[in-house]
């Protein structure tokens, strides 16, 4: 819903044809002030062609707008300020919510094209730390949004299940390893091996050799590598589908790093037909100087593969099965130049399709100010993460309402969601200071204050007895703040996806939460049967889009809390 449009058409004819509508939406603005009205048109640029005054191309503007929906036109200092009729403009947001219900706010702007989306990605035999989260929590809101942006999402977990890491896990567990420690907690254990690794191998740096020479087996298929390799994957995997489980997240492929041991050499064909494979010190490489970034590595001195050539091998591979329009890689801004040269190779290669690629950084969760690492087993545990949140949650549902039913999953509901809203709220690239106490307040900006305010609207509902009424339609002027969010959520849809960027969704549901809250303080919604029915439609409305906008985060919207 957008009045926007309303007024190109009353500029347009107005204008006689001296600007584009294109160029008539552009210049439309949002007052700073209530009383400056709901849309305004600046004349400043108008006074060049027409060579008179800015207020008095205004007035004469004024004249000749003429339509029900707007209240009143007026002309001041240089603007044409428009003020809507908001009574009808409630009515017919209020109507327009009803009537599409959840699917409220859908664009047809992807057309259905199909995108991938590449996230969470965690490392096998590392824990799932607090950094894959975002990637996760952020990944996963995104295929949602494209989803209602009108695209086809693919969402690709990218596991980093190959490289000398492995090579090194194998020496590890080979000289300290104990199966059936590893078989009890594996993650755990296979961290505490890596861990040793480092510490052992700044004494005895022949480790290292070792390890790569573990790695080289097992990319050449040596059974006892594999047979280790599969082992510690299989375990890890498993470890991981709790978190998945516990968020809600599922993924259309599982297909990581190991998946293109055999489709690299085709990649490595291509890139040296294309003359593009050039020696450097042993190594094989892509200069990329021409686009002022370090070479980038494709094949190391004892002929075994990098990271970048398996992505490289997964671009080609996703391109080739999905046919994508974009591609999208939700990965730390630490990687920002692996996928600058990624692009860069691709394009060198000749593919056009790189244009549609997108690498959508985020900033890190540090702690004290520092990033945490793994090397050092400096890790918090997001599965413990989440069972505490969910623990805390379970504690303010006693405290709050012993009654409730389905307490469990309640709280299950609210402790994830406190912790995906935490990290959703932010902008990406901002880094975030790791606090536990942040993440659980339930009270302020947060997810249960959306939750609970939805749970509000679902009671008044109730208590209301409200049946679906379309025709009476709310009157208030305190509902104003309301109608307005409802208006703006294709748009908030709208940019969120095209900046890739969820927290707009997350600060439209808090302005929308905020708006309700205080509507509801300071009008007996209950009380007066008159206008009852009317003002329930308001919440009804406000109930769905919030379960909505939820939805898009990767949040549960529970009916009772
Ligand atoms: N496994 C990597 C990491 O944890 C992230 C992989 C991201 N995806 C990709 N196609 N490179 O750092």
């Amino acid at each position: 819903m957008n009045f926007k449009h309303d007024l190109v058409e009353c500029l347009y004819p107005a204008l006689n044809g001296q600007l584009e509508r294109k160029q008539i939406v552009k210049m439309i603005e949002k007052p700073k002030f209530e009383q400056q009205g709901d849309m305004a048109f600046p004349c400043f640029e108008l006074a060049k062609i027409y060579r008179k005054s800015p207020n008095d191309i205004a007035l004469a503007i004024v004249e000749k707008i003429n339509s029900p929906i707007f209240e009143k036109v007026e002309a001041v200092g240089g603007y044409v300020n428009v003020f809507l009729n908001r009574k009808d403009v409630s009515s017919k947001v209020v109507k327009e919510v009803l009537l599409q219900k959840e699917q409220y706010g859908n664009l047809n702007l992807g057309k259905n094209e199909v995108i991938t989306i590449d996230f969470s990605s965690p490392n096998i035999a590392k824990p799932f730390s607090m950094g894959h989260l975002r990637s996760t929590v952020i990944g996963h809101s995104l295929a949602l949004i494209a989803e209602k942006y009108g695209y086809s999402p693919i969402r690709i977990n990218h596991l980093g299940d190959w490289g000398t890491q492995f090579g090194k896990l194998i020496v590890a567990y080979k000289m300290w390893g104990d199966e059936k420690k590893v078989k009890e907690a594996p993650i755990k254990e296979l961290l505490t091996l890596y861990v040793k690794f480092h510490e052992e191998a700044e004494k005895t740096p022949e480790l290292n050799d070792e390890g790569r020479a573990w790695f080289k087996r097992l990319e050449n298929g040596d059974e006892e590598a594999r047979h280790l390799w599969e082992w510690f994957r299989d375990e890890s995997l498993k470890e991981f589908t709790k978190i998945y489980d516990l968020l809600g997240i599922h993924f259309d492929s599982y297909h990581g790093e190991a998946f293109y041991n055999d489709k690299m050499e085709r990649v490595v064909q291509m890139i040296e037909d294309r003359g593009l494979l050039e020696e450097s010190q042993g190594a094989m490489v892509v200069q990329l100087s021409a686009e002022e970034l370090p070479p980038c590595l494709i094949t190391k001195k004892d002929g075994t593969t990098l990271y970048a050539t398996r992505d490289l091998a997964a671009a080609l591979y996703r391109k080739e099965n999905y046919h994508f329009t974009e591609s999208l890689y939700v990965v730390g801004h630490e990687q920002s130049l692996h996928f600058k040269q990624l692009f860069a190779v691709l394009k060198k290669m000749g593919f056009p399709w790189h244009e549609g690629m997108a690498h959508v950084p985020f900033g890190m969760i540090l702690k004290d100010g520092k990033k945490m690492s793994t090397r050092k087993g400096k890790v918090v545990l997001l599965e413990e993460v989440l069972e505490e949140a969910i623990q805390l949650a379970r504690e303010d549902i006693l405290k709050k309402n012993p009654n409730l039913v389905a307490k469990e999953e309640v709280a299950h509901q609210v402790g994830v969601g406190a912790i995906i809203f935490h990290d959703l709220k932010n902008f990406r690239l901002n880094d975030i200071e790791f606090s536990l106490e942040d993440m659980l307040r339930f009270e302020g900006e947060t997810g249960p204050y959306v939750q609970y305010t939805h749970a509000r609207a679902a009671s008044l509902l109730r208590k209301g007895n409200y049946q679906e009424d379309k025709e009476r339609m709310i009157g208030d002027k305190e509902a104003w703040p309301i109608i307005t969010a409802l208006m703006s959520f294709p748009d908030v849809i709208k940019r969120s996806y095209e900046q890739y960027d969820p927290s707009q969704i997350a600060k439209f549901l808090l302005d929308l939460s905020k708006a309700f809250n205080k509507y509801y303080a300071s009008v007996r919604i209950l009380d007066d049967s008159e206008q009852k029915q009317a003002r329930l439609s308001l919440v009804y409305s406000v109930k769905i889009v919030l379960k909505e906008g939820l939805r898009l985060l990767g949040m549960a919207a529970p009916e009772k809390m």
